[in-house]
């Protein structure tokens, strides 16, 4: 299927796993609970949540080497009961039952994502982002991670109000 017609924001560039770490050890997932990744890459987050926790998992995502990435990792990873990967543009995602989103976009896109999560988002939803703070938002923590290679990863714990 071709959906080269919606614009794509942000290319395919996974988040490194010790960082995919550090951030969902700060949504401190719950059993039960649902968890999203808008343009979700190769899965890896959605993968990892599981791990932390019994939750559902919804990615969405329209690069079709990325979904083909992420359907071989959740089926290698015997998760599909778990992970529901949807082909559609992360503006038209339904997000009102979501407790807690893994995202990783640049400033600009989380900055007109921001209003979508505004009007969407169940309050108490949480929100963990990595490199880029959501313009307008107060993050509830800030941390800063020393990666391998040595540098300084900055990773932002949202909460919605
Ligand atoms: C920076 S990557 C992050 C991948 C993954 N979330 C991670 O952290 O490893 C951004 C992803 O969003 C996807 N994406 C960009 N625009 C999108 C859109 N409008 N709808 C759905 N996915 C989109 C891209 O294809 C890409 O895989």
């Amino acid at each position: 299927m071709n959906y080269s017609f919606i614009p794509v924001n942000d290319p395919y560039a996974p988040t490194p796993t010790e960082v995919v770490q550090h951030k969902l050890d700060l949504l401190a997932l719950q059993d039960g609970e649902t968890v999203f990744d808008l343009g979700c890459g190769d899965a890896r987050q959605l993968i990892m949540a599981c791990a932390m926790a019994n939750v559902t998992c919804i990615g969405y995502e329209i690069l079709p080497e990325a979904i083909e990435d992420a359907n071989k990792n959740i089926k290698d990873a015997q998760l599909s009961d778990q992970i529901e990967i949807k082909i559609e543009d992360i503006y038209k995602a339904d997000i009102s039952e979501a407790d807690a989103l893994i995202l990783y976009f640049s400033r600009s896109v989380l900055g007109v994502l921001s209003r979508k999560l505004e009007n969407e988002l169940p309050t108490g939803a949480r929100i963990a982002t990595h490199q880029f703070d959501i313009p307008g938002w107060s993050a509830e923590i800030e941390k800063e991670v020393l990666q391998k290679d040595g540098s300084i990863e900055k990773i932002y714990l949202y909460r919605k109000i």
